[in-house]
Order: structure tokens, then sequence, then C-alpha cells
């Protein structure tokens, strides 16, 4: 079984507004980016990065393309040996080797794909373009999909086959997935497994990493 990461890090970051492409912003003494690396190459036989032009130096990196899947599909095009993929955004840093771990045993265990997420907290409603309220969502029902997201190699480059108005359109890789007819399930992540988008978002992030830094280093066995 060769598990291949992929991790699309080709946006811009235009809502963080920094200097250069989010995934090589400095977050808490390194590139965002670097965080879920250590975690993908403890976890994964070889990862693959699609970053933006210019980005491109350093081995297992591929340019990335005009749409977050497009991205996924140009690093999955790079790793022909993969047999199970794990899909993780360069703007999640908070990642777990133990979340990787959970969806790649779902993977094991027969699903297509296995996806983190977390039980709707807030009340969700189903509003018209004018404001107006249609209805009120069922939230026991109601998860919200984050990455990682691991699926047989097979079933995802299928999904991916697809033209790229349905890439653009697609807002993760699971729902490609499902619409290909795979079985795709949900794993728990922790609370903490953020996605950076908005200044703020940095900043809570930032200091988490530290945090979390800062209880590894005074407790060893705590190393995730
Ligand atoms: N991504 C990518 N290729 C794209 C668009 C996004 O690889 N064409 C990646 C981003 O680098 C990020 C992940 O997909 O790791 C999630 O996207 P998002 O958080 O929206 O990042 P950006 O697109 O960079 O941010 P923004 O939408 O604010 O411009
Ligand atoms: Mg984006």
């Amino acid at each position: 079984m060769a598990i291949v990461g992929i991790v699309p890090a080709a946006g811009g970051g235009e809502r963080l507004r920094a200097d250069g492409p989010k995934a090589f912003v400095p977050c808490a003494g390194r590139a965002l980016l670097d965080w879920s690396l250590e975690v993908l190459t403890a976890t994964c036989e070889r990862v693959v990065v699609a970053v933006p032009a210019g980005y491109e130096d350093g081995g297992n990196r591929v340019l990335g393309a005009g749409s977050r899947s497009g991205s996924v599909r140009a690093g999955l095009e790079a790793a022909p040996e993969a047999t199970v993929v794990v899909v993780h955004d360069a703007a999640r840093p908070l990642l777990t080797r133990e979340l990787v771990e959970r969806c790649l045993a779902a993977i094991a265990a027969g699903w297509d794909g296995a996806v983190a997420a977390a039980p709707m907290s807030d009340t969700v409603k189903e509003v018209s373009a004018d404001g107006r309220v249609l209805r009120t969502l069922d939230r026991a029902l109601l998860w919200s999909v984050q990455t990682p997201q691991a699926f047989r190699a097979d079933a995802l480059r299928r999904a991916l086959a697809v033209d790229d108005r349905t890439l653009v359109g697609a807002s993760d890789d699971a729902s490609l997935v499902e619409a290909a007819g795979g079985s795709v399930c949900v794993v728990e992540a922790p609370a903490e497994n953020l996605k950076v988008t908005r200044p703020i978002d940095l900043e809570r992030a930032a200091s988490l990493l530290a945090a979390r830094r800062h209880s590894a280093s005074s407790d060893p066995s705590r190393v995730r």
C-alpha cells in the first residue's frame, strides 16, 4: 500500500492579505505549510505539494491550478504509485498525526473516502438571495467538513476526471467522490483543527502552535 500525501498550497490567500501566498506566510516560527508537512511526512510515504508559480523549486512540488481541486489533481498526477491518498490543505496547520491515522483506518476498513469533520454547533438556516430565511436545517444531522480527507486513490482519480468547471465548483474533494458514487464517512476532528482564512485565524493558529510546541518540549511523551 503506497500512501501519498497531497497538499494543495497554491492559493493566493486573498482574504489573509499577507505579502505573499498564504502557505508560505510565517506562523509560529516557520512557514504555515511546514506544520502540515511535518505530520504528513510522518504518516505518508511521500508528500506532493501543489504550489503557486515561482515556488516549484525543491523536491515533490508541482505547479498548482486555478482551482483548489485542480491543484489536488495536479498533485495526484505526480503520484502514480499512490494506492491511498491523504489530501490536506496547507491552510490547516494544526493537523495531528492521530487525525490522519484515524482517516487512514477508515479507508483500511473499506470506505472510499474519510473526511475530518466537526458536528455543527451553530444553528444553520437556508436563506434566499434577498435575506429571507427559508428554513432551519436539522443540526443533529449536519457536520462541517475539513481536511485531512483520505481516499482510495482509484476512487479519487475517477472523481477528479471531470471538466474544469465542475472542479471549480467543488469546495472539497469528497463531494466529487460522493458525486461519482463513492462511499464517504466523517471522522470527528479535534476542535483546534482550524483553517487559516483571515488575519485573526493566523493569530489563533500561531498561539495554539506555540502552546503545542511548549507542551511537547516539557513532556516529550506528548509529541504527536
Ligand atoms: N488552493 C490551491 N489552489 C488553488 C486554490 C487554493 O492549492 N487554486 C489551496 C490553498 O493554498 C489552501 C487550500 O487550497 O491551502 C484551501 O484554500 P483557501 O483557504 O481558500 O486558500 P486561498 O485560496 O489561498 O485563500 P483565499 O480564498 O482567501 O484567496
Ligand atoms: Mg480560496
